[in-house]
């Protein structure tokens, strides 16, 4: 139990505080003082140490982690309050109680204002000290699971790599992509063409137990329907004309990762069937072998048709429409989530700049406005093509998008004010995303106050 130690007692069971995570350090030039402190805290606390000098309890400190110093201040050479000084301008955050026998009010203040955790007088009680380094502990406690907490809210609220917007489809899309990325299961990504399915599944490997294995995409689409069984599952020599090498296929190098089927709603009935038997029997046969070879493969299918539809029309299996459908994800069209445009773009327009060397293509309120108001048929890929050609072009080919409704007439007026309301917020949002949600952050890149972002935040009904 008590590896970090072995000179010391193990604490005994029964014994009420659980302080064996953390490590102490006495510094007192009384040996008295230095035993009975090491005898209290021994059985108590995971490890603890105890120095002369400041000088011993810097050779110490540099070679240990503390979580509390209970330092004298009388000390030979340099003083607990110079120590104590030194060790907070090197950044130590952990506590530090003062112990002295001669206390006069200027060095209590002084004490404390050099960030002691708490300042006791020799001679003390057994409970007194407890006390304090138990006020300590606590408060070291609640910072670590705040740390914790905050983490796990921001995971919770912030994206999934690779995957940007704020809208609450997409936050609902990271959370069900973490949800599942643990699970085995088969997952079917639906949406238009162009909404991020891609996107979605590398996102889904990459949280997966799976991510340091291969992630094999393969476009049912784009192979013949001759060619496909042997492309994903291999042949052997011979197997037909032209196959004169053996040949693996890509179930095979997706062996332990992600094969990400996409357009699969393309795949041949004939080929429908045999994947059906892969998804029940874990096991491929390559073309003219004998032998079935085991598959531990995690399937993520992706169809930018209606797969039910598809099934009533007799053109996809109903029995691997329900193999596949065990999660069915779909994304939304981007005209369905409009305040996800500005975060795109202005992630769009910063990696395509590096890319392309080139300096990013300023998004004025009017240009943004405008991009929200299109429709987008071809979806996020549309839009990242617009801004391919934005810097490429040095400005925003807009004219090309339609007009965004007029701001003259009175209603039209309304209509302005709500279009640039949602601009503000989209931006807002936007930038609060790109900063993990650290609200202060977002306030200082955006040039407001933080309250501003609280108070328009509970404006919009955004959760806080
Ligand atoms: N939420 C997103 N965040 C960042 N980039 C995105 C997002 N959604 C889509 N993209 C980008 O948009 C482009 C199209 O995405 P993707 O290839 O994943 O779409 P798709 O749904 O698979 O389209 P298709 O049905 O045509 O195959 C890609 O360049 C992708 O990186
Ligand atoms: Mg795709």
């Amino acid at each position: 139990m008590n590896q970090r130690n072995p000179v010391l007692p193990f604490r005994p069971a029964g014994s009420s505080q659980s302080w064996q995570q953390y490590s102490v350090l006495v510094v007192d030039d009384e040996e008295g003082m230095r035993s009975f402190l090491q005898r209290t805290l021994a059985n108590r606390c995971g490890l603890v140490e105890a120095a002369a000098s400041a000088e011993e309890g810097r050779a110490l400190f540099n070679r240990i982690h503390f979580d509390l110093i209970i330092l004298d201040i009388a000390l030979p050479g340099k003083s607990g309050v110079e120590w104590l000084d030194e060790l907070r301008e090197a950044g130590f955050q952990g506590d530090v109680i003062l112990i002295t026998a001669f206390a006069d009010i200027d060095t209590a203040i002084h004490a404390l204002r050099a960030g002691a955790s708490d300042f006791i007088l020799k001679p003390f009680r057994v409970d007194q000290i407890l006390n304090s380094i138990r006020r300590c502990f606590d408060r070291a406690r609640l910072v670590r699971e705040n740390f914790v907490l905050r983490r796990e809210v921001a995971e919770l609220a912030g994206g999934v790599e690779g995957i940007v917007g704020s809208s609450e489809a997409i936050t609902s899309l990271c959370q069900m992509l973490r949800r599942v990325a643990s699970m085995p299961s088969t997952v079917l990504l639906q949406g238009e063409s162009g909404v991020g399915k891609e996107v979605a599944a590398r996102a889904l490997h990459s949280m997966s137990s799976r991510a340091q294995r291969p992630f094999v995409p393969v476009n049912c689409a784009a192979i013949s329907a001759e060619l496909i069984e042997s492309e994903l599952f291999g042949h052997v020599k011979g197997a037909f004309t032209g196959a004169s090498e053996a040949h693996h296929g890509l179930f095979y190098y997706a062996q332990g990762g992600t094969l990400f089927l996409d357009e699969i709603g393309d795949l041949p009935l004939a080929m429908q069937t045999k994947l059906l038997r892969v998804l029940e029997d874990r096991m491929i046969r390559p073309v003219g072998s004998t032998r079935e070879i085991p598959v531990d493969i995690r399937i993520v299918a992706a169809t930018n048709r209606d797969l039910a539809e598809e099934v009533r029309r007799g053109r996809f299996r109903q029995d691997l429409f329900y193999r596949l459908d065990v999660v069915n994800i779909t994304i939304p069209p981007l005209r369905e989530r409009r305040e996800d445009v500005a975060a795109l773009a202005r992630h769009f327009s910063a990696q395509l700049a590096a890319q392309l060397g080139v300096p990013p293509v300023p998004l004025d309120a009017a240009t943004l406005a405008r991009l929200q108001a299109y429709d987008w048929p071809g979806n996020v890929r549309e839009l990242r093509n617009l801004v391919e050609r934005s810097l490429i072009l040095g400005y925003f080919p807009v004219e090309a998008l339609p007009e965004p409704p007029p701001a003259a007439s009175p209603e039209g007026g309304a209509k302005a004010a709500a279009a640039l309301e949602e601009v503000e917020r989209s931006h807002i949002l936007g930038v609060l995303a790109e900063c993990g949600g650290n609200k202060s952050e977002a306030a200082r890149r955006l040039g407001i106050s933080r309250k501003t972002i609280e108070r328009k935040c509970a404006q919009w009904g955004i959760a806080q």
